[in-house]
């Protein structure tokens, strides 16, 4: 070997360790540009507005996220995104630009101290992360010319044309999102809550259904306008005081809105497809076309992949993997 090349192996070497060490970002790939067909409007209304939260945990999963609206959109020079981040957004931000030298983006910093007081724990680790309550915030982190906006999870890809969701009717609804009716709605909250008629009362003049709050379409003028930040945060001090459910920022929602929500098609969110790896129970799809998957749950496709014990459905996600699978990382 030349020692030339001998210097510089060793070089990379260290500099790999060094970087293993530091909790460096993953690396990705640079995604193709996407440019607009000729029948795209080029007016700033049809501008679509998508919310995203990144942080290390699930960069992979938010990048390949972003890919994929991108990929699927007939306009996708339309699509801005709103990338909502607490940790290291400086890293974070030169990730985005170097994976999409393209996209129109811009980036928030979310304060956990806006919800560190509010969380109660819940029965999962992961759901206590203040960021997973960022999207209580949108309304307020994002310019109020923004009226309207998508908020995506960072564990879903979409294979439709975003257009499609963004362009539904929300009536008179502040929030739209598929419901699920036949799920048992008492089950998310505690028996202390259903005893309680101060706070039971709340369902009374509705017929709730549970919604998952990983896919929404939101009128943020009519949430400015209702308070609903205040609404949820008024929830989320009832349940630090009384525990009146088990899980995170999920419950305030439903509080706040099931029964009140305008019913979008169940193709926008396929969830679940997390599953609960540690048991290694795979989920299958709900029957009916699909424009959204959602691996939703414990499981994450791309931790399943590198394990080499991936479930079925997690071969849909690989193709939006842009995460870089240099030979030096792959046996260590
Ligand atoms: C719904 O959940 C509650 C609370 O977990 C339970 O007591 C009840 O039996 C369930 N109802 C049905 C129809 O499964």
């Amino acid at each position: 070997m030349l020692p030339e090349l001998r210097l510089r192996i060793t070089l990379f070497l260290l500099l790999a360790v060094d970087l293993a060490a530091a909790g460096e970002l993953p690396v990705f790939r640079e995604a193709p540009a996407f440019r607009n067909g000729r029948e795209c409007p080029k007016t700033t209304p049809s501008t679509i507005h998508v919310a995203m939260t990144l942080d290390a945990t699930y960069l992979r999963g938010s990048v390949a996220g972003v890919f994929s609206v991108l990929q699927h959109a007939n306009c996708p020079e339309n699509v801005v995104f709103h990338f909502l981040a607490n940790h290291r957004r400086a890293e974070l931000r030169r990730t985005i630009l170097t994976t999409f030298p393209y996209l129109s983006f811009r980036f928030y910093r979310f304060d956990p101290n806006l919800v560190k007081g509010k969380i109660s724990s819940s029965i999962r680790r992961a759901l206590d992360q203040p960021l997973n309550y960022a999207r209580i915030y949108l309304a307020e982190l994002l310019p109020p010319a923004v009226r309207r906006i998508i908020y995506f999870d960072s564990d879903l890809i979409v294979v439709d044309d975003v257009a499609k969701l963004w362009t539904i009717n929300l009536k008179s609804h502040v929030l739209g999102a598929p419901e699920y009716c036949h799920a048992n709605f008492t089950a998310y909250f505690t028996p202390k809550f259903w005893s309680n008629p101060l706070f039971s009362t709340v369902f009374s003049d509705r017929n709730p259904c549970y919604f998952n709050t990983g896919v929404m379409v939101i009128d943020l003028e009519k949430w400015r306008q209702g308070k609903y930040t205040e609404k949820l945060e008024n929830w989320m001090r009832i349940q630090k005081r009384y525990r009146i459910y088990e899980l995170g920022s999920l419950p305030p929602f439903l509080l706040v809105f099931a029964g009140n929500v305008e019913g979008v098609e169940h193709r926008w969110n396929q969830h679940g497809l997390g599953g609960d790896n540690l048991e290694g129970l795979c989920r299958d799809l709900h029957p009916g076309p699909v424009s959204l998957l959602h691996w939703s749950g414990k499981g994450k496709p791309w931790l399943r992949l590198d394990s080499k014990k991936p479930c079925p459905l997690d071969g849909l996600w690989a193709p939006y993997d842009l995460f870089h699978h240099a030979p030096l990382f792959s046996d260590s």
